[in-house]
């Protein structure tokens, strides 16, 4: 049974199997972690698929056969961490090139594109990718590739992803679309006509907060080639055993993803009636930035959750040090409950820029725990904001 692209089975046995027939050598049912760096040759240039492991590696092939079936694309290539997998992105662009990236997203997205591929030559422009007809009559010169979160990071704001690869494609450009928040359980891009898809594996996908991964999804030969070339050339590979704990958090995604999303509503519904807060973020909402788009791409609306403040910066960060359950770290998409700051955590390198946050607002990864456990967690440290 080989059932690597086999995409009449469901999502679920899909995470469960897919890229992972039982190890031939031994019929064990949990692919081995492979940490053989050279591979025997039976003569010169005669291999049985791999050589090195930088250039492949056959816990690596089993986590790339499995995410590329989740996210329904031919191809799949992981790396060390999700801006290991977006630099290899953005190296598609020609040097004087143009990125289009919505005005909200992952602040280290932000810093690679300005900090690290600028000073090369790569310029871009932060719209609202919301506004699809803005993009359309206001596309800005140059433009390569469109870069996209949908839902993003930390607004929430969820974006019509084919409506902008209609517009994209129309001008020749590739686009991109950071699927992280949603994960293949609730959202499959590259079915809305997107180019590549890109994760980071940390979150959902490993889903227990212990292991750093990135991952690219393509269905074009052409593009998938370029980029395995430089995930080879430029070597941003993640090592066996962190490939083995990915696996190993995918086979339950969407288990949890069910009950991440069903907490996230328990939380919001706590939210929309709590007197200290000012707006919830989520996408469910009818009056949501998106929500239509939200409601037309993804199953369910997912497991992050923000909101902002009625009484500004100060009480938002009383909220964040006064939750018990809820612990206050970076990072989302684990079964653990986090809440964050993200003017002052996560997207502290996107102030000053058309991308900052405001000082009011709060972000929650709403985790599996018990979500009445959870609801009361917050509450009391609203109460006391
Ligand atoms: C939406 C999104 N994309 C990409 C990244 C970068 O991933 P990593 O931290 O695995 O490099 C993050 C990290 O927080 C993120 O939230």
């Amino acid at each position: 049974m080989h059932l690597v692209g086999d995409s009449t089975l469901g999502f679920d046995t899909r995470a469960v199997h897919a890229g992972q027939p039982p190890d031939p050598a031994t019929g064990a049912v949990v692919t081995p972690i492979s940490l053989a760096t050279t591979f025997a040759q039976e003569g010169v240039g005669g291999h049985r698929g791999y050589e090195y492991s930088r250039s492949g590696n056959p816990t690596r092939a089993a986590l790339e056969a499995c995410l590329a079936s989740l996210e329904s694309a031919r191809h799949g290539l992981a790396y060390a961490s999700g801006l290991a997998a977006e630099d290899s992105v953005l190296r598609l662009v020609p040097s004087d090139g143009r990125v289009v990236l919505g005005n909200d997203a992952y602040g280290g997205t932000f810093r690679l594109i300005d900090k690290v591929w600028g000073p090369y030559g790569l310029r871009w422009t932060a719209v609202d990718l919301t506004d699809v007809d803005a993009l359309a009559a206001g596309w800005p010169e140059g433009t390569a590739m469109v870069w996209l979160e949908t839902p993003t990071n930390p607004l929430l704001s969820c974006i019509d992803i084919a409506a902008v690869c209609d517009v994209a494609h129309s001008h020749g450009a590739l686009v991109v679309v950071d699927n992280t928040f949603a994960t293949p359980y609730l959202q499959q891009p590259i079915a809305l006509g997107a180019d590549i898809v890109v994760h980071s594996a940390t979150k959902y996908l490993g889903g227990h907060s212990d292991v750093v991964g990135g991952f690219l999804a393509v269905d074009d030969d052409g593009v998938a080639d370029r980029l395995r070339f430089t995930q080879n050339a430029a070597g941003a590979v993640p090592g066996p055993f962190d490939c083995y704990l990915v696996l190993r958090g995918v086979k339950t995604l969407g288990v949890r993803m069910d009950r991440h999303c069903a907490n996230a509503r328990a939380v919001v519904e706590l939210l929309l009636h709590h007197p200290q807060v000012e707006r919830v973020l989520y996408p469910q909402l009818a009056d949501h930035p998106g929500h239509v788009a939200a409601a037309k791409q993804m199953r369910d609306f997912g497991g992050m959750v923000s909101f902002r403040m009625r009484g500004g910066g100060e009480s938002a960060k009383r909220v964040a040090a006064g939750t018990q359950l809820f612990t206050l770290a970076e990072s989302l998409g684990a079964v653990e409950s986090l809440i964050e700051h993200p003017g002052v955590m996560t997207h502290a390198s996107v102030a000053g820029s058309p991308l900052e946050v405001p000082d009011d607002l709060l972000r929650l990864s709403v985790g599996i725990e018990s979500a009445t456990d959870l609801v009361a967690d917050l509450e009391q440290a609203l109460d006391r904001a």
